[in-house]
């Protein structure tokens, strides 16, 4: 395959009228003066194979995967990182001009590099951290939190079944903690991050009690809409550091912008606006 006269990209999902990924990504192709386009792709379960077959015959050099295809693009692609494999979801997809179709996961670099950015003094070996929730996005932050050297991951989950699964499947680092004790353990913990869509824009507050969390805690969210959700703002009022959730939209897109065009792009003030408009 050679490479195509414009490069183009894209973000596979469903509904996928509601992602920010091409503001983002156009953003960044008009700063760098890149020749390349970047689209919201909708396809169905059903369509989800011939799509990613045929896009690289079309001028695509990649694309993101988001829900609900994450898990299922694995049985489609011919390489996948062992980041990707070991979370058991991919978020970019590069096609190769040698044809192959290569899955990687880049939410944990995302999620990393934002509370590295936004909480500079948190040093991951230095004690617990407290994860809310156990869907898709909890994988990939306790893939990278055991990665960075957290000792100890204190799991809290409404279904208890899928904390114990996530214990059952990374190990013992992790401790499985009730829901509704959650509350109860924040005075351990370093760092306490929100996985799950409670507090954003139409979804239910998070309720968990916050009295335990000791100022400096850093205090992060995976929901950016509203940007300032409730558990940042208590946080905040209560002198932990806190760190907003758009910046790992922002950081996962890092990689998969590189391989498809070309050039490292930063992430600024600039580009959070563009994305925020
Ligand atoms: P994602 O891929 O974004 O992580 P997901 O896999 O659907 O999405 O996971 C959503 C997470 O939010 C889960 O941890 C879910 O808890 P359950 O496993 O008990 O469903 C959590 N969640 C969603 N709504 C919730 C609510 N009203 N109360 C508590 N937790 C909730």
């Amino acid at each position: 395959m050679t490479r195509p006269d414009v490069p183009l990209a894209g973000v596979i999902g469903n509904p996928i009228g509601h992602s920010r990924s091409p503001l983002m990504h156009k953003y960044w192709l008009q700063r760098y003066d890149l020749l390349g386009d970047y689209v919201r792709l909708q396809v169905a379960e059903r369509d989800l194979e011939s799509v990613v077959r045929t896009l690289p015959r079309m001028g695509f050099v990649g694309a993101n995967v988001t829900i609900p295809h994450k898990t299922a693009v694995l049985k489609i692609a011919d390489f996948i990182s062992d980041r990707a494999t070991l979370i058991g979801a991919a978020n970019t997809l590069i096609f190769r001009e040698d044809g192959i179709i290569h899955a990687d996961n880049t939410d944990g670099y995302g999620f990393m590099t934002n509370v590295r950015n936004g909480a500079p003094d948190w040093d991951p070996k230095s004690g617990p951290a407290v994860v809310l929730g156990a869907g898709g996005a909890a994988r990939a932050i306790i893939v990278a939190l055991a990665d960075a050297g957290v000792p100890q991951i204190l799991l809290a989950n409404r279904t208890r079944n899928k904390a114990e699964a996530l214990r059952a499947e990374f190990g013992q680092r992790i401790t499985v903690v009730d829901w509704v004790q959650a509350g109860n353990v924040l005075e351990e913990a370093v760092i306490l991050i929100n996985t799950t869509s409670l507090g954003m824009t139409g979804q239910p507050e998070l309720r968990v009690p916050l009295d335990g969390l000791r100022p400096g805690t850093v205090v992060t969210d995976i929901v950016y809409t509203p940007l300032q959700t409730g558990l940042l703002q208590k946080a905040a009022a209560m002198g932990c550091v806190t760190v907003d959730g758009l910046g790992m939209l922002l950081h996962q897109g890092v990689p998969g912008f590189e391989r498809w065009f070309g050039q490292r792009p930063e992430v600024d003030e600039a580009l959070r606006a563009a994305v925020l408009a």
